[in-house]
């Protein structure tokens, strides 16, 4: 085994961070990359890309959202000898009418779907939906902090997925020969409302939060007046307005095939969340 045998690119993020965490409490090597992670890796530049696939065996691509970057990256790849590629795509990825797509962030994963299955490598795609993670880290998490979330969501529901188990697949994938060719859509155990979800946040914190549903255009105007440019509060719009019609209420039985168990509930998200400190005040 080389020195670092398993490359997990966004390694700082969601679900990277979770993934190299696991990787080394197994003892594997692992070389952490992002732009400002340990080892220094940028999708826009490819003179970065041979020293992060040197002496890789496997690794774990979560791509830059609205390109087409994994395609040569995979291709690189291949000539450094890599055997295992694992990619980060999404629920509801192959249905064009799943969410509206004004950044090409959907012709972006779909093409790297392709070319990793195309690769001649062993594969395996994780398809998650919403992750749980977005109260806590992602873009709901400052709505948490202040107590009031405010989103053109409606009461829709969501089969939010624990980025602990999106991990804990993504390290089967990587160290497992049984899950090359598979594609896992994960979800949760079950579909909770935005209210609930903030309700069982509100409880497992002790803290007075609440959702407050908005039309798009209040939410728009809203981000606007926070300064943010407006086409971007469009985009951001388009991204949570299907959750209000439910678009990713179903579930998936994804970490189950994977990890022969089912998914973490919303509650012990928000419980371990909580008990690590996750929602500073
Ligand atoms: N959040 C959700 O609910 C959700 C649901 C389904 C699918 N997804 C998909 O999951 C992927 C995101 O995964 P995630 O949530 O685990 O990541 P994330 O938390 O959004 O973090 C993104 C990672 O990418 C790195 N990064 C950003 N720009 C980069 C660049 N130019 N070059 C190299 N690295 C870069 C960041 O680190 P640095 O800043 O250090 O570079 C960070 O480690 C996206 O493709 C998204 O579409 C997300």
């Amino acid at each position: 085994m080389s020195e670092h045998s398993i490359l997990v690119t966004g390694a700082t993020g969601k679900s990277g961070r979770r993934v190299v965490s696991r990787l080394r409490a197994a003892g594997l090597s692992v070389r952490a990359a992002s732009r400002n992670g340990e080892h220094v890796f940028d999708w826009t530049d490819r003179g970065t890309w041979d020293a992060a696939l040197e002496g890789v065996r496997s690794v774990y691509i979560v791509q830059m959202d609205g390109t087409k970057l994994v395609r040569p990256f995979v291709e690189r790849a291949v000539r450094h000898g890599v055997r295992r590629l694992v990619l980060a795509s999404g629920r509801g990825i192959d249905d064009p009418d799943y969410a509206k797509d004004s950044g090409g962030v959907r012709e972006g994963i779909l093409d790297s779907e392709a070319a990793v299955r195309e690769s001649g490598l062993e594969w395996t795609i994780s398809r998650p939906g919403w992750f749980a993670q977005n109260f806590s880290e992602g873009f709901f998490a400052d709505g948490i902090r202040a107590g009031e979330l405010r989103l053109p969501a409606g009461d829709g529901a969501a089969g939010f997925v624990d980025a602990e188990d999106i991990a804990a697949v993504v390290v089967a994938a990587l160290t497992d020969d049984r899950h090359a060719g598979r594609i896992y859509e994960l979800s949760g155990p079950r579909a909770v409302t935005l209210a609930e979800a903030v309700a069982t946040i509100s409880e497992a914190t002790g803290r007075d939060i609440r959702y407050v549903p908005l039309s798009v255009e209040e939410y728009v105007a809203e981000l606007v007046r926070q300064g943010v440019p407006p086409a971007d509060a469009r985009a951001f719009a388009d991204v949570v307005e299907p959750l209000g019609k439910g678009t990713d209420a179903y579930l998936s039985d994804g970490v189950q095939r994977a990890l022969g168990r089912p998914p973490r509930t919303f509650a012990e998200f928000a419980r371990s969340t909580a008990a690590a400190g996750g929602w500073p005040t």
